[in-house]
């Protein structure tokens, strides 16, 4: 009943009383019977108001819905619609409106999800990322960027960079960035808990004019790989110093052999037999060398079989028996019956004899080196312990870095490069499995490696 109560219907209804009131006067002329005339103005009145509702209903109110729909629209509420029941080519009208407000409201989706996740690659990134506009006015700053400020996005957003960001080089970046109008790179180096490095990146963004809107400021994290740079560069100078003492000495002594013109033949056993054992660390150092260059390549896979461990340390135990009789050590085995590893034979023999040529080499004679092997839930445990002299607290973490020692001149006595330890290291990550220390100075030593059972 509600559109009875409707303006234009309740204006149509006064309308058509009109009509009735003058279609009563004209017809009173011509008839007497009163009940008849009004009888037949009600019936008419019934009619022109049934055709007036009928017009209403079918087009002008879908209209005015259509006007309501149409206005919550643009308003931006995309999931208006609209429901009236309508026939023929207002139903299509009415169709192609609520078609078009899916339309709108999937779009709308669609640019939300769009602008979502393009906010989740920004934040997430592992870079730092600022947008500056023309003017140098930050509008934008990610979660990287103030993890490597330690500062909150209110202390940049809204402030001209140069107020802000205290880094000089940043600023020739974004300054030049303007200037050139093209991508500008420098590498800074920012001083917070550690020192850390980055490639800062400017590149200029342009509307569609070509007219330079602003700039992107990236900083890259390059920490880790000025850390490689440094280690590379420390390997280099300690491969040469390595190679250097031994050369400087073969040199030296050949020398003075050529000079002296071998007269005293003493002396040039003496020199020739420093020669030999030269050559041999130099031979000692580069096999080691190339074995860590061969674990090093990215390549490197090793091939897994199952290995008995018995038969892997009868080809073990000769060679260093033979050292531990020299030096005066017990050497003692003690490893489960019937066990065997998955690894790669030769990687897993170079493990065993590296730790046992260590224990030997720095324990003192009538000392004991123990070799124990043991299956342990999903893993195989090879436990090398001895008595010797022990490692410092201090030096526990660094002995399997390349060319660390202890004691540079003993290690250099027997024959060490500082590379054995560096060596076990990797062959025991490519089988993926590690290694521990543990050791008391003065007391001895264990290295406790672990193999996945696989
Ligand atoms: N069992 C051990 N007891 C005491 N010190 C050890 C032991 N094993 C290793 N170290 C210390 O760790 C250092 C590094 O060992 P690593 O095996 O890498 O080198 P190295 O024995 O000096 O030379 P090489 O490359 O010939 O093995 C040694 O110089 C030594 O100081
Ligand atoms: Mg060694």
């Amino acid at each position: 009943m509600k559109f009875f109560l409707s303006k234009p219907l309740l204006l149509y209804a006064i309308v058509i009383l009109c009509i009735e009131i003058a279609t009563g006067i004209i017809f009173s002329q011509f008839m007497s019977n009163y009940i008849i005339l009004v009888l037949v103005l009600l019936t008419e009145y019934i009619i022109l108001m049934m055709i007036v509702h009928y017009v209403f209903d079918k087009y002008v109110k879908p209209i005015q819905k259509a006007t309501n729909t149409l206005d919550e629209l643009v308003k931006g509420n995309f999931r208006a619609r609209m429901y009236h029941p309508a026939t023929g080519s207002m139903a299509a009208l009415l169709m192609k409106i609520n078609s078009l407000a899916r339309s709108l409201s999937e779009l709308s989706i669609h640019e939300k999800m769009q602008a979502e996740q393009l906010s989740t690659v920004i934040e997430n990134i592992q870079s730092g990322l600022v947008l500056i506009d023309e003017k140098g006015y930050i509008h934008l700053v990610n979660k990287k960027f103030l993890s490597i400020f330690g500062k909150a996005e209110r202390d940049y957003v809204g402030y001209l960079y140069y107020d802000v960001l205290e880094n000089e080089k940043i600023h020739k970046t974004i300054q030049q960035t303007f200037l050139y109008e093209e991508n500008v790179k420098h590498s800074v180096s920012v001083a917070n808990e550690t020192k850390q490095y980055f490639e800062v990146i400017g590149a200029p963004i342009f509307d569609e004019r070509n007219l330079l809107k602003g700039a992107v400021l990236v900083l890259y994290d390059i920490t880790e790989l000025k850390k490689l740079e440094a280690m590379r560069k420390d390997f280099v100078a300690n491969v040469s110093h390595e190679l250097k003492t031994p050369i400087t000495s073969i040199r030296g002594f050949s020398e003075t052999l050529l000079d002296d013109d071998l007269q005293d033949i003493d002396t040039a056993r003496q020199f020739l037999g420093i020669i030999n054992e030269e050559s041999k660390r130099l031979q000692v150092l580069i096999e080691d060398l190339l074995t860590l260059s061969k674990l090093e390549k990215e390549d490197s896979s090793l091939s897994l079989v199952p290995v008995k461990v018995s038969l892997l340390l009868e080809e073990v135990l000769p060679i260093v028996r033979h050292q531990a009789e020299q030096s005066g050590v017990e050497l003692q085995v003690e490893a489960e019956n019937d066990l065997t590893i998955t690894a790669d034979q030769n990687g897993v023999k170079q493990v065993i004899i590296n730790l046992l040529a260590n224990a030997i080499n720095y324990t003192p004679e009538h000392g004991r080196v123990t070799l124990r092997v043991v299956e342990e839930k999903d893993k195989i445990h090879l436990t090398v312990q001895d008595t010797g002299i022990g490692i410092p607290k201090e030096a526990q973490t660094r002995i399997f870095e390349r060319f660390y020692r202890v004691d540079k001149a003993r290690s250099r006595n027997t024959g060490g490069t500082g590379l054995g330890l560096a060596i076990v290291k990797h062959i025991v990550e490519l089988h993926k499995g590690n290694i521990t220390v543990e050791s008391e100075l003065g007391k001895g030593t264990s290295f406790h490696v672990f193999f996945p059972k696989l």
